[in-house]
């Protein structure tokens, strides 16, 4: 199944899941965004969001500097306005996620809610 229809298959189990508003998202690896803000769109901006991601670079995205994607994230969700929650979570070694918070991670809460 390619991305596209991968997508219109995810966006139509939200949509046909019927879900309290606003709706709560929880998003485990979040990058840059992208997913958080079709969620955000396809509910018409009805939805909070805690995103969970470490933002730390990894083998599984070579010469990607994962600070970088971590300001992009940041300014994206400010862009469309989004309610979120960061949670950015330090992963073990064997890239399992723990609660202990990155070096520089102020669990961004973006204002909105907690
Ligand atoms: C391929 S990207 C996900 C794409 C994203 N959902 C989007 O909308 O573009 C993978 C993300 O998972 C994160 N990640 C890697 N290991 C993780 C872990 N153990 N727990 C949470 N997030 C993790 C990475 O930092 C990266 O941002």
């Amino acid at each position: 199944m390619g991305p596209t229809k991968r997508r219109a298959r995810f966006a139509r189990h939200i949509l046909d899941a019927d879900l309290p508003m606003p709706a709560r998202y929880l998003e485990v690896g979040s990058f840059e965004g992208d997913s958080l803000a079709f969620v955000h769109a396809l509910l018409k901006g009805r939805v909070r969001v805690t995103a969970i991601d470490p933002f730390e670079n990894y083998d599984e995205l070579p010469g990607i500097e994962m600070s970088t994607v971590e300001r992009r994230f940041l300014a994206n969700v400010k862009a469309i306005g989004a309610e979120v929650r960061v949670l950015s979570l330090k992963t073990k070694e064997d890239g399992v996620t723990d609660g202990t918070r990155t070096r520089n991670s102020q669990n961004h809460n973006l204002g909105l809610y907690h």
